[in-house]
């Protein structure tokens, strides 16, 4: 989750680059860089770490023009460093770049054999690479950059500009980009904040179109070459609105996001073709050796190891023991020199699954954090860490780093199972291609907002709810609960559904509304059981299905139908109709959805 910023017009491009760059540091980066036009020669500067140390780069030198480029990194592709930070160049192609070729090894290997050079571990540096091939061809700058489009697969936004052109280039595919109006000058932008200052006239660019700026006109194109039309909006945002992307808050914004968030978790790591998964950040020990794994975290990120549990158990056969990191210490766990201790933290600063973390290393066992929070201490002080490329998250309650750790700790099962041969490579094959439906499929979810808007409205007033689910599908109603209240302040209780006749029975009457997640898997009929013991006491069922035909459709209360998955992705589209019903209660209810009371997004305190 890159930032990137463009500027062609009649001011000093650097300062309103750096500005805008400024503007974007909430999201978090770890290097930074600049490239501006100037009269036939391009200047560029990049480096490891602020932007402020970029600013004094740029004053100290001859920086100036009136078309440039800028980029904040989040490493992905490479370590962080002065080499892999953009903008990267090729003869006289300079490129900003967010997003994942996935393709990048083989058009490296094609253009090496052309002679080209490369410098850097970037997946990126292919792109101004391949331009350059077409230009040596005789393609003038847009249909090289046109062509060269046409050959990456995967995501990007993008900012290009020439040393032998005054123009400016932009172009997306499944990566935000947005374009600035102003007066006779265009920015562009992965994010309005950025410019948001400076303009409120906007193109949102739309996969596969080409934005080409000359002298105070922008035209737009497909890959076809053909050209396309896009509407200016004029938008009445507030600088704290353009960070919300038009949301009201930052968790609906958050909500949305996840079919991105989830893409972006899985770009470059995911090889369906060789049926492989590729962590590339990560030092593994020898797999074949583990016996067991300890998966331990805090909050929503424990729902996510106790869902993690199930995929390594019914997937590789291999035990796992979850614990929440506050207990794990002091129960003196039984941890094994073989055994492997995974710690998930959306911040990677929690203390209590740190100090988990400190526990496992005196004990000597392989230590993996799952963290969305680059440089940050789970990230810095585990063996290995695995990124789970959420974007920041800023809403306290967490969505989006939820459903992402879930799908990295999917692909981990799959890696750990492929490499065990535990997992043939054409079954992985058909698990990735289940995964890499699922934004599609949350996208649909997301799509239906406004009904469990209207089932919100309906609820709202109760006081007390019970969730219920089996199987993989109870730590995403623990997590559904854990939303309701913390956001809500409503008293909701999780259940796995077999255990409601031991005791929750009691609770229910015609005043206790009951959210059951019942997919027509192995639980079903059970769960249809329990259905009918709520039913009978009078209670209210919100059920959530992937069966249209559910045998208790026309006898519950509200019926919701999800997206059909596999058993292991139930809980990443279960979760999100529960994200909803949560969000709209409290929206409803006029809590401060994004700073529930007495809650902090990191818990550093044990
Ligand atoms: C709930 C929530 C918390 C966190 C918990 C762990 O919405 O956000 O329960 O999940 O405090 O935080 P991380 O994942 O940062 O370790």
């Amino acid at each position: 989750m890159c930032g990137i910023v463009g500027y062609k017009g009649k001011s000093d491009a650097c300062g309103i680059l750096i500005d805008a760059l400024k503007r974007l540091e909430y999201r978090g980066y770890d290097s930074a860089g600049i490239a501006v036009w100037n009269k036939g020669k391009i200047e560029v500067a990049r480096q490891k770490g602020k932007v402020d140390e970029l600013r004094k780069i740029v004053a100290d030198s001859s920086f100036a023009g009136k078309t440039g480029i800028a980029h904040t990194r989040w490493a992905t592709h490479g370590t962080p460093s002065e080499r892999n930070a953009h903008p990267h160049k090729a003869g006289d192609v300079v490129v900003v770049h967010n997003g994942i070729i996935e393709n990048y090894i083989e058009l490296k290997d094609r253009l090496r054999k052309e002679g080209h050079k490369f410098l850097s571990d970037t997946d990126t540096e292919v792109i101004p690479h391949l331009i350059m091939s077409y230009i040596k061809k005789g393609r003038d700058f847009v249909e090289a950059v046109r062509l060269s489009l046409k050959e990456l697969r995967g995501s990007y936004a993008l900012g290009i500009i020439r040393e032998a052109d005054k123009m400016l280039i932009a172009a997306r595919k499944e990566s935000p980009l947005i374009v600035g109006v102003g007066n006779g000058e265009y920015y562009i932008a992965s994010d309005a904040p950025a410019i948001i200052n400076r303009t409120k006239r906007f193109i949102f660019l739309e996969d596969d179109d080409i934005a080409v700026f000359a002298e105070g006109t922008v035209k737009l194109i497909d890959l076809e070459g053909k050209a396309v039309k896009r509407e200016i909006r004029q938008v009445q945002w507030s600088d704290a609105m353009a960070e919300k992307g038009g949301f009201k808050h930052f968790m609906l914004k958050e909500i949305f996001e996840q079919p991105r968030a989830i893409s972006e978790t899985l770009i470059g790591r995911v090889k369906e073709e060789k049926g492989q998964v590729d962590f590339e950040e990560l030092k593994l020990p020898d797999l074949a050796k583990i016996k067991k794994i300890w998966m331990v975290a805090c909050g929503t990120s424990y729902h996510a190891c106790m869902i993690g549990k199930h995929l390594f158990e019914s997937m590789l056969r291999i035990p796992v023991e979850t614990d929440i990191a506050s207990e794990f210490r002091y129960r003196e766990p039984i941890l094994k020199e073989d055994d492997m201790l995974v710690l998930v933290s959306q911040s990677g600063e929690t203390a209590d699954t740190i100090a988990a973390m400190k526990e496992g290393k005196k004990r000597g066992v392989y230590t993996l954090s799952v963290c969305n929070v680059l440089g940050s201490t789970l990230a810095r002080d585990a063996d290995g860490v695995i990124f789970t490329h959420a974007g920041p998250e800023i809403g306290v309650a967490s969505t989006k780093a939820f459903t992402t750790q879930i799908s990295v700790l999917f692909l981990f099962a799959l890696h750990m199972g492929k490499t065990l041969g535990r997992i043939s490579a054409s079954d992985v094959s058909g698990y990735i291609n289940e995964i890499k439906q699922v934004p599609h499929k949350i996208q649909s979810i997301l799509d239906a907002s406004g009904l469990i808007e209207e089932v919100a409205r309906k609820y709202m007033a109760y006081r007390n709810f019970l969730y219920l689910g089996r199987g993989v599908n109870y730590p995403s109603v623990l997590e559904g609960a854990l939303k309701l209240k913390e956001i809500s302040y409503i008293h909701a209780e999780a259940y796995a559904a077999g255990e409601m006749k031991h005791g929750p029975i009691a609770l229910i009457d015609e005043n206790m509304p009951v959210v059951v997640v019942s997919p027509h898997d192995h639980t079903y009929k059970k769960t249809c059981g329990n259905v009918e013991e709520v039913i009978s006491r009078r209670g209210r069922v919100l059920m959530l299905t992937d069966d249209p035909s559910h045998e208790m459709a026309d006898r519950v209360e509200t019926f919701f139908v999800l997206p059909r998955t596999i058993y292991a992705l139930q809980p990443i589209l279960s979760v999100v109709p529960l994200q909803l019903l949560a969000y709209h209660i409290a929206n409803f209810l006029g809590t401060d959805v994004d700073q529930p009371r007495n809650l902090a997004k990191s818990v550093t305190v044990e």
